[in-house]
């Protein structure tokens, strides 16, 4: 046994950096207030533990942070479907009148029947060419992401007279685990000349330009230096595109790297929308900036709720065994540290403790921080900002899926069962 800031230096030391980390990123109270009322009411309404939560207050207020900002032009935000690909949000998005971007068939499929049309409807992603000859319809819009897509598709693109738009590989854009190394989506500047080339032979005008730098960048500069290379792009190609597409990228606020690092430090809407409004300056045609952030605008809209099963104590390290986790419902924690607390007020000291999920991984390891020694078994624990990428990484690992509880205005109801 071994309580926070007992006889190991090093370990002290660790749990003194996670504590300091730890009060820079918390919730504010009204928040915390907002999902334990919620969490309470959807277990008195019958929930089971492990469920998500999930609410589209918290996406309003990500857009009103996006809305207060001027990106120079009229700014359309695109929901990411892949982020929180949940029909309750999406229905929620399109009664507010706001479009979605889509990547896969299943999305498309998804989407229209929350209501969204090929005016409301963006499709991206690689490999399109696989499906969406299925889907296509006059004036559908689709970012093209190959040369062998756009050769593939091109006879439909002209037949149904498709809004084009490319998405450009920039020299910004790198695997974040290996950054000598490219992604692999869009066209290099190479390709996408011969691509402009041969839309113009066909008749089709390239109205949007399209990057996607990656999840989580951390400064503007990154999409500055990107806007630069599609600014030379367009000078270079004579090309006048109507839409400048940003992707996504945003961090969310209070969540933080493993390493105990605000995702948001270095950046914000504000320094994204001043680098968008310079680089507008070279990109005159552009009359709409469109922005896709998956992450900034739904991380926020959801918890999950799990319940202590087990406890144990060995070398110094608290273990709750939990019936949710990391393997199942929160494969984000592999590198984010999320803000996570018990439901029930808990008075008295702390300890390094380490929240595991029931799979028989050691890698299922929701969080290792100084957590109230008084938790015990029974007791729920909320998991926050659980509203992006848990849903499309979530896995049924020996166990089976979470419960999804849903809270619009009034009392939450549950949108899909366990299993
Ligand atoms: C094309 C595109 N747009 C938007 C997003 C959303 O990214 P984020 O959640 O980092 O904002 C993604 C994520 O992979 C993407 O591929």
């Amino acid at each position: 046994m071994n309580p926070a800031g007992g006889a190991n230096p090093r370990k002290a030391r660790r749990e003194r950096i996670v504590r300091k980390a730890d009060s820079a990123f918390g919730h504010p109270p009204e928040t915390i207030r907002f999902w334990s009322a919620g969490v309470r009411a959807a277990l008195k309404a019958g929930a089971q533990t492990p469920f998500y939560l999930f609410s589209p207050q918290p996406v309003a207020a990500a857009l009103q942070r996006l809305e207060a900002e001027s990106f120079g032009r009229p700014a359309v935000h695109w929901l990411s479907t892949k982020t929180q690909p949940l029909p309750e949000l999406l229905r929620w998005w399109r009664a507010q009148g706001r479009p979605a971007e889509v990547v896969s068939e299943a999305e498309l499929k998804l989407a229209k029947a929350a209501g969204f049309d090929v005016e409301t409807l963006l499709v991206n992603g690689p490999a399109k060419h696989r499906w969406l000859a299925r889907h296509s319809e006059p004036g559908l819009r689709v970012n093209f992401d190959s040369a062998r897509e756009l050769r593939e598709l091109l006879s439909l693109a002209c037949r149904d007279r498709w809004r084009v738009g490319l998405r450009l590989c920039t020299t910004e854009e790198f695997d974040p685990e290996t950054p000598a190394f490219p992604t692999q989506f869009g066209f290099t500047p190479d390709e996408a000349r011969s691509a402009v080339r041969v839309l113009r032979r066909a008749g089709l005008p390239v109205e949007t330009l399209h990057f996607h730098l990656r999840t989580n960048v951390a400064a503007p500069d990154c999409y500055a230096r990107a806007l630069n290379d599609v600014a030379a792009f367009a000078a270079e190609a004579g090309l006048t595109p109507k839409h400048l597409d940003i992707g996504g990228g945003l961090p969310p606020a209070h969540v933080l790297s493993r390493a105990g690092k605000r995702l948001d430090a270095g950046i914000s809407v504000r320094s994204l929308a001043l680098a968008v409004r310079q680089a507008l300056k070279r990109l005159p045609s552009v009359e709409q900036v469109w922005l896709e952030n998956g992450r900034f605008v739904s991380a926020g809209s959801g918890v999950l709720a799990v319940q202590v099963l087990d406890v144990k104590e060995r070398r110094g390290l608290r273990q709750l065994i939990c019936d949710g986790g990391r393997t199942l419902n929160a494969l984000v924690s592999v590198w984010e540290q999320h803000e996570l607390r018990p439901l029930r007020e808990t008075a008295g000291p702390e300890t390094l403790t380490a929240v595991h999920g029931p799979t028989c991984m050691a890698f299922d390891q929701l969080a290792r921080k100084p957590l109230p020694r008084a938790i015990r078994p029974g007791d729920v624990l909320m998991w926050f900002d659980a509203g992006a990428y848990h849903l499309p990484w979530e896995t049924r690992f020996s166990h089976g899926l979470a419960e999804i509880w849903w809270q619009d205005n009034g009392r939450p109801r549950c949108v899909r069962p366990a299993g």
